[in-house]
């Protein structure tokens, strides 16, 4: 899914050119930055025997997926049906969709990959309804394979959205999986997403460590009745210390990790975890200038503002205020500080990264810095609106 042409064109040509030529507003990525936070995840989960699976939800890119993946991740997480398949289009080999689907022509679609072997995929399920749905797709789509796709049966583990409650719940699920030969039990999915943005460290291991209570809970009802899962994943870049610490969960979902928000950057950062960089900025100008502020062209149309709004990352001493959907108001931190002059250039540090780069056809890959850099690349953002 390539950016409308004229757009995608325009901004081919400022590849191998210096960050001024980039029009704004843009969405940008740091690549150095992005790489080193690339490298500490990888060492991270390396170092602790456990496998990655980033949640490419958050970037959207069949190639920054090929980019994990190159780098030891053992394939990538989605949470839409549209969002594996356009990725398996683009050639990522190994999707798991780490959410519940239920409609029937989702399960169709998603079933006619599974067959094609489009990808290597994965679901989550809570529901026995689920499981049957899912079944009867695959049987309507011809997939006879054994164990063609894997199947994980979601705990709630303190979110309090998907999932089946902690213990017994998950014993007739997994069951049934066993029944449907084209379905291999991969595990339990526990992803407790309200513990992320908690701020202090502590309370994020607090939160975790009840979350690791109901993940032992059901593998002892489980293994009580004679099942063992072969694997426990979840983990966000808010609490993956903790679940890599717990020495249940075995695989890490973290997304965010890649390009760190403004909203992640103000958690404690628990001493354990890598230090991640912010990566991902918008690329903006100043349009009109008063007295007493600066407008700049990026609204939140370019940003999305569900976390808070961005924070100006440069120049420094600017807070940026509600300009309404393309304009973005800018006035001095401290009173007397210097305003930037019409023209100048502003970066921002999105407040959410997942909801901004939907926002956005194509990330321009910056090399060398965003001051003294040029354009290395741009990036396809594949399942942008890929919501269904
Ligand atoms: C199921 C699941 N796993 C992992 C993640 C990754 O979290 P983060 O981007 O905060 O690292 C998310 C994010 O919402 C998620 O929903």
């Amino acid at each position: 899914m390539k950016a409308p042409p004229d757009t995608w064109q325009r901004a081919q040509a400022w590849v191998g050119q210096g960050v001024d030529a980039i029009d704004t507003p843009s969405l940008v990525i740091d690549l150095d930055a992005m790489e080193r936070n690339l490298a500490r995840m990888a060492t991270f989960a390396r170092e602790r025997g456990l496998r990655l699976r980033p949640h490419a939800k958050m970037h959207k890119s069949a190639e920054l997926s090929r980019l994990q993946m190159a780098q030891g991740a053992v394939g990538v997480c989605v949470q839409k049906t549209d969002e594996a398949l356009r990725l398996a289009a683009a050639g990522v080999g190994n999707i798991y969709i780490s959410n519940e689907v239920i409609a029937a022509h989702k399960l169709e679609r998603l079933a006619g990959a599974v067959r094609d072997r489009a990808a290597r995929f994965a679901l989550a399920v809570d529901s026995a309804e689920g499981i049957d749905r899912l079944a009867a797709a695959l049987q309507a789509a011809g997939v006879h394979e054994a164990a063609a796709i894997d199947v994980f049966v979601e705990i709630d583990v303190g979110q309090g959205r998907c999932g089946v409650p902690p213990g017994e719940a998950a014993l007739a699920l997994v069951r049934l999986i066993h029944q449907h030969p084209a379905m291999r039990w991969a595990g339990l999915q526990a992803y407790h997403g309200g513990a992320q943005h908690r701020r202090g460290a502590a309370e994020r291991a607090d939160a975790i460590a009840a979350s690791a209570q109901a993940v032992r809970l059901t593998l002892d009802a489980l293994r009580q009745h004679g099942l063992h899962a072969p694997l426990v994943t979840g983990a966000g870049t808010g609490s993956l210390v903790n679940e890599a610490a717990s020495g249940l969960w075995g695989e890490l979902q973290a997304g965010s990790y890649l390009f760190m928000d403004a909203d992640y950057a103000t958690n404690e950062r628990d001493a354990a975890s890598p230090v991640f960089e912010h990566a991902l900025f918008v690329k903006s100008q100043v349009m009109s200038r008063s007295a007493d502020h600066a407008v700049c062209d990026a609204g939140h149309k370019s940003h999305a503002i569900d976390s808070g709004l961005p924070r100006v990352a440069h120049p420094a001493g600017l807070v940026f205020a509600n300009g309404g959907d393309e304009h973005g108001v800018l006035r001095a931190a401290a009173p007397g500080a210097p305003l930037p002059a019409l023209g100048d250039t502003v970066w921002l540090i999105p407040g959410h990264c997942d909801p901004t780069v939907n926002l956005h056809d194509f990330f321009v890959g910056v090399r060398g810095g965003l001051t003294q850099g040029h354009v290395e690349r741009l990036i396809t953002i594949d399942t942008r609106g890929a919501l269904a």
